[in-house]
């Protein structure tokens, strides 16, 4: 049986003020008990704050995104090591907005899942296709695309120390969810493409739901067979609401 896991994706969005008292509201509904592993991704010059907050609250912290170098003259940019160093278990990697506003193609985020794995990172490597893409019905070749960059350049049996969001671009920040069935199929075609390859890495991978996850739909999409839990981008942001969606796992 896989663990769900939520991951609160904050964006750019935080302060020292408000992270505190998120961070402590999430720490203090967690202690109260959730089925789930439980995640915060911060923006990184927040990520030491996490550290020091949710030390021993059995909550994992991690990284928006990294580097794919290891070190040296990449200015405004952040290693695998260095969040490593701060104690991160995760990082998010391949994000649509990372693909779209800075043009990362799939092979800079197959590197970037190497480099992530080889220091220790667990990486959430983001896959979804745009409307226009699904409307043109290409969701599976875009998704098998994205996905087949990084097993070809990582092996199949990294995807067993990985986990995937399947976050359709579409529903990212729209309000617009894809019903638990839509969401659904996507997962049980990304799990059996991994299948095809290796079938016990295919039952292990944990496969996120990404896009409007909110408390009063969280419970429908994660009942799903395939769906082992959620990247959570607005609703993290409200201690209350986070913790609701944890709690309908
Ligand atoms: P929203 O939950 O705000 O739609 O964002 C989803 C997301 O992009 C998480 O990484």
């Amino acid at each position: 049986m896989r663990q769900t896991l939520v991951a609160g994706n904050w964006k750019m969005n935080g302060s020292r003020e408000g992270n505190r008292r998120l961070l402590d509201g999430i720490k203090a509904g967690i202690s109260e008990g959730v089925n789930a592993e439980v995640v915060v991704c911060p923006p990184a010059i927040y990520i030491p704050q996490a550290a020091r907050r949710l030390n021993e609250s059995g909550i994992a912290w991690g990284g928006q995104d990294l580097s794919q170098h290891e070190s040296g003259a990449y200015t405004g940019e952040i290693s695998a090591a260095m969040l490593w160093d701060y104690q991160c278990k995760y990082v998010i990697i391949g994000h649509s907005e990372r693909r779209s506003l800075h043009a990362e193609t799939d092979a800079q985020v197959a590197e970037k899942f190497i480099a992530a794995q080889k220091t220790g990172l667990t990486p959430i490597l983001c896959i979804g296709e745009l409307l226009t893409e699904r409307e043109a019905g290409e969701t599976e070749a875009v998704v098998a695309r994205q996905l087949d960059a990084v097993i070809d350049a990582a092996g199949i049996e990294a995807i067993a120390g990985c986990v995937i969001a399947y976050e359709p671009v579409w529903a990212i920040g729209t309000g617009k969810t894809a019903s638990p069935q839509q969401a659904q199929d996507v997962h049980a075609f990304i799990r059996q493409r991994v299948a095809a390859q290796n079938v016990d890495v295919a039952e292990k991978v944990r496969i996120l739901y990404g896009g409007s996850v909110k408390p009063d739909n969280a419970a429908e999409l994660f009942a799903k067979a395939d769906i082992d839990g959620g990247l959570i981008g607005g609703a993290s942001l409200d201690a209350e609401g986070f913790l609701a969606i944890c709690r309908a796992v």
